[in-house]
């Protein structure tokens, strides 16, 4: 029996894996195990026999049982000192672009596949080209304070005050002028702020906005491209739709809608009776060329303006909730795209 339990002990202290130690145990203790088998032999001794083998069975048992234990923490401590660089390491998290950035990747691919050339205007906007040479009206409600953010300096003589670009329009004049010859196909995305901030407006937004000039170009041109942009960036069984509105720098003037992606232009919740607002759009006012120096005799153009935080919201099939939740840092709401 002290034989038994001798050399159980010297082969625990050996081992040096876990599942060895797995092994022993069944070698000692298992239903052919080697103490197993001297238990069996129990019923053939005397009475007083007996009881003293059962004692000293049960004293090895706990003995090696105990000596399992220890040499299995002494494996697992020791397996922490060491490293195995062929293990492959735990990933980070990792997160994705803005929902704003992604969206103007997917708006600038779309749009440079057809020819169209991203440019940047001013951030901060002499009157003159966020307003005055669009062909606004001196006292149109937009340059009002209660619109746009006026910045507080000396207005210039010939561009008049400054004003943080209330839209993505005033880079129309700057690009003619950038151009200087037609042909044009401009996309500007930017930042465009206004004095508004509710569950559908924040003060700090996107636009997108789309000039093209050229000899002939008519609405269309303009109709032929927003179609084009509703298939390949909404889904290919998408619609746009123009209805008359009124804007200073586009004569004629449309809004532009899209067949609702949900109903399918059935009406549903989320649309206005099949379809869903997306944003201005015209062709260029001849006095908006002028101011560009470009003859409007001799070219055309339109231009159209979104937003692009809306316009994304709206191919990811959301209601439009609450738009402030883009500039929050709630990972639920951010994590949905
Ligand atoms: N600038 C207009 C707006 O912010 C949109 C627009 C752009 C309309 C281009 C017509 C042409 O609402």
């Amino acid at each position: 029996m002290l034989d038994v339990k001798n050399e159980a002990l010297a082969q625990i202290v050996d081992a040096g894996k876990i599942n060895e130690l797995g092994e022993l145990k069944i070698a000692y203790l298992g239903r052919n195990g080697k103490l197993t088998k001297l238990i069996k032999k129990i019923k053939d001794l005397s009475a007083i026999e007996k009881k003293q083998a059962g004692i000293l069975i049960n004293e090895v048992k706990s003995t090696i049982l105990d000596a399992l234990a220890t040499q299995k923490n002494t494996l697992k401590e020791s397996a922490r000192d060491w490293f195995d660089a062929s293990i492959p390491g735990k990933k980070p998290k990792i997160g994705h672009l803005h929902l704003v950035t992604q969206a103007i990747r997917e708006i600038s691919s779309t749009f440079e596949k057809i020819g169209f050339v991203r440019a940047r205007y001013p951030e901060v906007e002499w009157d003159w080209y966020a307003f005055g040479s669009l062909n606004f009206s001196k006292w149109h409600p937009a340059r009002d304070e209660w619109e746009t953010f006026i910045v507080d300096i000396n207005p210039h003589p010939k561009y008049g005050p400054m004003a943080l670009t209330p839209h993505t329009s005033s880079g129309q004049v700057r690009e003619m002028m950038r151009a200087k010859n037609p042909p044009i196909r401009m996309l500007n995305i930017a930042k465009n702020y206004r004095r508004q901030s509710d569950i559908s407006h924040v003060p700090m937004f996107h636009q997108f906005e789309g000039l093209v000039i050229d000899k002939g170009i008519s609405v269309v041109h303009l109709k032929g491209t927003l179609d084009y942009f509703a298939r390949n960036f909404f889904g290919k069984n998408r619609k746009t739709r123009l209805r008359p509105y009124n804007f200073p720098f586009t004569e004629p003037s449309f809004e532009v809608d899209i067949s609702c992606g949900i109903c399918k232009s059935k009406g549903c919740k989320l649309c206005k009776e099949g379809w869903l607002e997306l944003g201005g759009a015209g062709m260029v006012h001849p006095t908006v060329l002028k101011n560009g120096k470009i003859d409007p005799s001799k070219y055309t153009g339109f231009a159209f303006g979104w937003g692009v935080e809306r316009t994304y919201m709206m191919k990811a099939g959301l209601e439009i909730g609450d738009i402030r939740l883009l500039y929050s840092t709630d990972l639920k709401f951010l994590r949905q795209f």
